[in-house]
């Protein structure tokens, strides 16, 4: 689901379909380039330096004019495929071929960011819906290769850095309009808070709300959309998830001693019930909630370390 065609949403959404959150919010975070240019270009929000390449001579330019380091990152992408870091300059013909061969809907124009040397990142998972906009508590996450491994919720943040982050979310999702959830996702550094996407959907880091709450990201998605009521959601403590990635080429893939993974109170797992591995893929999800968000975390990895997984 990497390249829907979302002009026919827009085309649709005329004949009076209910595009879900609106059609042009599916347009506009369809590839990177849309969002981006809303974000910064006619938004005003800070975000890390980009350039846009579509070929290999405005990539060299693209590199030039942001610096080493960045990251490069094919427009239509998602889940870190066909990203890399650039280094240094040296690296730019490595960054350019990983970009082309991105895999799912890889290939083809490429945006070139700054690295930012963020203290953390947050999603943070902001509900319109009938009665106005709710942000939920900001969801810390950790990600491998562009992909998202445990997250969080709550992330500490300063008071200053949670309203900046807040009053990016509202002008962002504001723009894109209509009822739903929204992941936006951005970098902390210090008490400076920059863009750097936002999902018009529930988030995968947004997963830990399935034991953190008790309206998950999807239950506030589905009110939201149908126009009913979200007066309140509870919070119910310090939780984290992990992802379960399972590497292989296979249909088949068994998980066993549960009864273990599950001893230990407040503790949940999801399986997904996807029917292949081909590469690596996320086929489940640990949840764990506790006092803190750091017993959170270890009591998700002890979970994690009991669990077997069979690819057969
Ligand atoms: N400019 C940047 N500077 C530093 N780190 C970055 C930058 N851009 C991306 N990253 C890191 O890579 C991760 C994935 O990037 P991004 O969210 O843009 O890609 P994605 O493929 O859309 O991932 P997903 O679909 O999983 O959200 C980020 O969460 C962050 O950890
Ligand atoms: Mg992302």
């Amino acid at each position: 689901m990497e390249a829907i065609a979302t002009p026919t949403l827009v085309g649709l959404e005329k004949e009076g379909y209910n595009v879900i959150p609106t059609a042009n919010a599916t347009f506009l975070t369809m590839n990177r380039k849309g969002i981006r240019q809303l974000a910064h270009e006619t938004l005003g929000l800070p975000t890390s330096n980009y350039r846009f390449a579509a070929t290999r001579a405005e990539f060299d330019a693209a590199i030039a004019a942001v610096g080493t380091p960045c990251v490069v990152k094919p427009i239509m992408s998602s889940s870190g495929h066909g990203q890399s870091v650039c280094k240094t300059p040296a690296d730019a013909d490595n960054s350019w071929r990983i970009s082309q061969e991105g895999g799912r809907a890889g290939g083809g124009e490429v945006i070139v960011e700054g690295f930012v040397k963020f203290d953390y990142e947050i999603t943070l998972l902001t509900v319109r819906h009938a009665g106005g906009t709710t942000f939920l508590n900001p969801v810390g996450h950790h990600q491998v290769d562009g992909d998202y491994r445990e997250s969080w919720q709550a992330q500490p943040m300063s008071e200053s850095a949670l309203k900046q982050a807040q009053d990016i979310a509202k002008k962002i999702t504001d723009a894109l309009g209509g009822y739903g959830i929204f992941g936006v996702e951005m970098f902390v550094c210090g008490d400076q808070v920059l863009f750097s996407e936002v999902s018009p959907r529930p988030h995968d880091t947004g997963m830990v709300t399935m034991i953190s709450q008790d309206l998950s990201e999807f239950a506030l998605h589905a009110r939201a959309v149908l126009g009913l009521p979200i007066p309140k959601v509870t919070f119910y403590g310090p939780s984290a998830s992990k992802a379960i990635v399972v590497e292989g080429d296979t249909t088949m893939v068994e998980f066993e001693n549960l009864d273990e993974v599950l001893s230990e109170p407040d503790v949940q797992i999801r399986l997904f019930g996807k029917p292949f591995i081909k590469g690596h893929r996320r086929m489940g999800v640990l949840l764990a909630r506790d006092e803190t968000v750091e017993k959170a975390l270890a009591k998700v990895e002890r979970a994690y370390a009991k669990l077997k997984i069979k690819v057969l």
